[in-house]
């Protein structure tokens, strides 16, 4: 593994062997704390948009394991403005041990792994949101174990997280599902890329317009915000389209009765997903968001090498 740009780079088996590590680097930093796996190694962290989750878990991550980690503000980087990707990534190279960006434009990402010669984590973009995915299978996993054929459901845009989300799930084994309003599908590549890897493990992929359909025998329902990062200048239009959307107590009272409700967070409670939901019985929004850092962790070991 020489980057983590995206979900849909890695076998099923890649995939599986990354999420096995996680959960032994969770176990052993509750027992004991992890040991320096990432003594000397500094982690550059460029962001052209804000973060809570995954600036504060990537730092953690590297410290819990004896390293660092640079947080390059958009102010000061000016990614593919004050300079080019190009030199940005080359230079870099020269000071720290590996990259992890979050970018707006997907190709910026791409650009950075291409001269980059360090490793280069995808830490979000405007076509996916890889880490995210590993943590989302991370909690899936510790809730119903590594059974086949469970059915996910999205509910909402066709965003970045959808996207990651699809293709662990289709890499998993898992069935997709996707409720989402006219408009706003998920990216035709992703679909078409999803299409592939079932092809290999066998799972199934239901594309709806109706979220009470979607959620029929749902084991997970995931939702995320109507406006992403980028797209502010559409919220008001979005709010008036995705209301029927909501995750509320009435859609999750139609899903399996042992159903996790999921968010990457941020969420804009009341709107996407409602107070009681989010702060009630079936939701996992925080562990989800505490296994960032154990799931981060796992790729950081991969790619530096070391364990
Ligand atoms: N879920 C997620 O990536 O959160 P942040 O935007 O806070 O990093
Ligand atoms: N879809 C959201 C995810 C935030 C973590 C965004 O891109 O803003």
């Amino acid at each position: 593994m020489k980057n983590f740009l995206a979900v849909s780079d890695l076998s099923s088996e890649e995939v599986q062997d990354l999420l096995d590590l996680a959960f032994k680097l969770k176990e052993e930093y509750f027992k004991k704390g992890n040991p320096p796996y990432f003594k000397g190694k500094v982690l550059g962290m460029i962001f052209q948009k804000p973060s809570l989750r995954t600036r504060v878990s990537f730092d953690m991550a590297m410290r819990h394991c004896g390293g660092d980690a640079l947080y390059l503000s958009p102010n000061e980087i000016g990614l593919g403005k004050r300079e080019a990707i190009s030199d940005i990534a080359r230079v870099l190279s020269g000071y720290v041990q590996a990259l992890m960006a979050r970018v707006f434009d997907h190709a910026h990402i791409l650009e950075l792994a291409k001269w980059s010669e360090i490793p280069v984590i995808n830490g979000l973009s405007d076509y996916n949101h890889p880490c995210q995915a590993m943590a989302d299978a991370l909690t899936i996993q510790e809730k119903f174990g590594r059974a086949k054929g469970l059915n996910v459901t999205f509910v909402g845009d066709g965003n970045n997280v959808a996207v990651s989300l699809m293709h662990i799930c289709a890499k998993l084994g898992w069935n997709f599902t996707i409720a989402n309003p006219e408009g706003y599908d998920l990216a035709p590549r992703a679909v078409e890329m999803a299409k592939e890897i079932i092809n290999e493990t066998g799972s199934q992929l239901t594309f709806l317009r109706d979220p009470h359909e979607a959620v029929q025998g749902a084991h997970v329902i995931y939702t995320d915000t109507w406006t992403s990062m980028g797209q502010e200048e559409e919220a008001a239009r979005r709010e008036k389209v995705f209301p029927p959307y909501q995750v509320n107590a009435q859609l999750v009272s139609e899903a399996d009765k042992d159903v996790i409700v999921m968010h990457c967070l941020p969420a804009h409670r009341n709107q996407e997903l409602t107070d009681d939901v989010a702060d009630g019985p079936h939701s996992v929004i925080f562990p989800q968001a505490h296994n960032r850092l154990h799931a981060q962790k796992a790729i950081l070991a991969r790619l530096f090498g070391v364990r």
